[in-house]
């Protein structure tokens, strides 16, 4: 039998296949007229969605794509579920596949998304671990493309912490050939495996402790709230973090078309200014939007 093809992280997916996944994101979004009605790929096909952590918008978005794709989902919450009594992330992933199509998971920990995948005979998708976002930045990804055309030759800059979500952009930006620039304090920084990693696949990336440096010249700046779940909130990481905050002064040194995104949920006054996230230079309602549209492609290129 055939692996199951998961989408688990950027990294382990080659550029042409992640393209292709965009693709069809972007296809999903603007239907050839006519189209929309008949294109139901998954008609018969069931996700279920695994959440160790709240969620508005994956929730939200995947039970929609699903749906809109002609498919149905089944949601378990793992503290209402036997998971939350100690039965093993591998047996729930047997079982799982025995009635289901394909599993999307939000876990406190990558190693049970691994454990997931590495039992279930149907395929696996990471919706949120503690060290990635992979669905979150190809939405991202698309909502760069539509506001400002191809990816390789953008800059795009990470100001806050080298959380999760900055993980997924520098495996993004060694797939996709833009320049990276992630600001965060010397403590919040991403790992340097990680970035070594980054620039032996030809990644443009680099480090930096000043944000202006950073965001200069930037076509997209993109932040993070501070206290990431499973995260404590302290006095110290919030003064650690308060210079990296996006705001007016910060986004008037990137370019002056520069978008700004957020995966949200956003904190106004603590990540980002409310003129910044509600100005008109703020995408994060697009990138929202397009959490629906991309995972369809995910869930087609997984599933169909
Ligand atoms: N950005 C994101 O993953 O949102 P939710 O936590 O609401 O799913």
């Amino acid at each position: 039998m055939a692996s199951p093809r998961h989408f688990l992280d950027l990294d382990l997916l080659k550029s042409d296949e992640l393209r292709r996944i965009l693709d069809m994101g972007h296809a999903y979004k603007h239907p050839a007229a006519g189209a929309a009605a008949k294109n139901q790929p998954l008609a018969g096909r069931t996700l279920a969605m695994v959440f160790e952590k709240p969620s508005t918008r994956t929730r939200v978005s995947f039970e929609l794509a699903m749906r809109q794709l002609g498919g149905d989902v089944v949601v378990l919450s793992a503290a209402d579920s036997q998971m939350g009594r100690g039965e093993p992330v591998a047996d729930t992933a047997r079982v799982l596949s025995r009635y289901v199509d394909a599993i999307m998971m939000r876990t406190t920990e990558k190693s049970k998304l691994d454990e997931m995948a590495a039992y279930a005979t149907v395929p696996v998708i990471n919706g949120l671990t503690n060290l990635s976002h992979p669905c979150q930045i190809m939405a991202d990804l698309m909502t760069l493309e539509e506001h400002k055309g191809g990816l390789n030759d953008k800059v795009v800059a990470w100001s806050g912490d080298g959380n999760n979500v900055a993980t997924s952009w520098i495996h993004a930006a060694a797939r996709f050939g833009f320049e990276l620039r992630v600001a965060s304090p010397e403590p919040l920084q991403p790992a340097d495996e990680l970035i070594e990693w980054a620039r032996a696949q030809g990644g443009k990336v680099s480090v930096l402790n000043d944000p202006e440096a950073a965001v200069r010249g930037a076509d997209c700046i993109v932040t993070d709230t501070w206290v990431s779940m499973g995260v404590e909130a302290s006095v110290n990481r919030h003064n650690m973090l308060a210079p990296y905050r996006v705001d007016e002064r910060l986004m008037a040194a990137a370019k002056p078309d520069a978008i700004f995104m957020h995966c949200l949920p956003a904190k106004r006054g603590e990540e980002v200014s409310a003129a910044v996230i509600d100005g008109p230079q703020s995408v994060v309602w697009d990138e929202a939007e397009n959490r629906l549209h991309a995972q369809k492609g995910i869930l087609a290129w997984c599933l169909a």
